[in-house]
């Protein structure tokens, strides 16, 4: 591997004069520079980056704290933070944390021993022990005294308990998602909301995760609880999903007998027979926009939004029985 001092040597300037080229910093005269550029693309020389970072004290590297990589909404947040994050130069390191606080606090160990220059995490309350790395909160936010982006909970409830409304809906089911994270209450308070104002009878149904794990034993214990519901308002896609699954092995038809509205828009839930109809979440987005505030906490810019809230929109597919007008 090529190092500075060849630059140096072939650039026939100091190696001082190269440093301060790479790392632009100080004063280098554009003869010395392009002297410098040359050297480099001849030698295919790229800086070391763990020195680099050593030398500044910040590296090129962004952390990214996630509650759970196997579920498609965030691979989808990590794609628009990195989008942004590359185009601005920096690269990502992804911390799953698998709703574990032990894995959490390793890995924001290892960020901060990587002299990340920020981290962004949608690990609810996750701000508590960043030392002092600047950071912005995703996804799921507790309170809005952090920066901040996600998705209006609230709104998604309400739209998903409208459209089991306007759709004869029947005895109703409402999946609350697991109560340690303040967003499933958002939701169901919104979708609750709905129901009431409508005189609708409803039933809630706690579920303990938002993960693959649970979710196909709940779909099970779900239908047995209730076999006669006729409207299931889920708590993500991925419930939505195994709802879907164990109804259909049970052999009850979708969405003339049981009609599903599930969360987050996933990819693979277009794709399922039945299709689901789903709150789409804009999970892009939220990343692009997370990372842009985190650069700009970094370069010290100013920020014109501290807390964005983005909105969500209603996906009608085969899960949904048609509008009572409709018919
Ligand atoms: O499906 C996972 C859920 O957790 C999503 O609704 C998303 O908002 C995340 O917080």
């Amino acid at each position: 591997m090529k190092t500075i001092k060849d630059v140096a040597s072939l650039a026939g300037v100091s190696v001082a004069t190269v440093s301060r080229a790479l790392n632009k910093s100080g004063y280098v005269s554009e003869k010395s520079r392009l002297k410098v550029e040359t050297a480099i693309k001849e030698l295919d020389f790229y800086p070391n980056e763990v020195a680099r970072s050593l030398y500044q004290k910040k590296s090129k590297l962004i952390g990214f704290l996630l509650p759970d990589i196997s579920n498609p909404f965030f691979p989808l947040v990590a794609k628009g933070i990195e989008d942004k994050m590359n185009q601005m130069g920096y690269n990502l390191i992804l911390g799953n944390v698998q709703e574990s606080s032990d894995k959490e606090n390793e890995y924001i160990r290892t960020f901060s021993q990587n002299n990340v220059a920020g981290v962004l995490s949608a690990v609810e309350g996750g701000f508590r022990n960043m030392k002092g790395m600047p950071f912005v909160m995703l996804d799921r936010v507790a309170s809005n005294k952090e920066y901040s982006v996600y998705s209006d909970d609230y709104q998604g409830g309400s739209l998903a308990a409208q459209a089991v409304v306007e759709r004869n809906p029947g005895e109703v089911i409402v999946m609350v998602g697991p109560r340690d994270i303040s967003k499933s209450l958002v939701r169901s308070a919104g979708s609750i909301k709905v129901l009431e104002e409508n005189n609708i009878n409803y039933h809630l149904f706690e579920t303990e995760s938002f993960q693959f794990e649970s979710a196909e034993k709940a779909a099970v214990h779900l239908l047995e609880k209730f076999p006669k519901a006729n409207s299931i308002i889920a708590s993500n896609d991925i419930h939505a999903l195994a709802v879907m699954r164990e109804a259909i092995r049970k052999g009850i038809k979708i969405p003339e007998e049981l009609q599903i509205v599930g969360y987050d828009d996933n990819p693979y839930s277009k794709l399922m027979y039945p299709s689901l109809s789903t709150i789409a979440q804009p999970a892009y987005q939220i990343g692009y926009k997370g990372a842009e505030i985190l650069c700009a906490r970094i370069e010290g810019k100013p920020i014109k939004e501290k807390n964005v809230q983005l909105p969500v929109t209603l996906e009608i597919r085969e899960s949904l029985r048609k509008k009572d007008k409709d018919e």
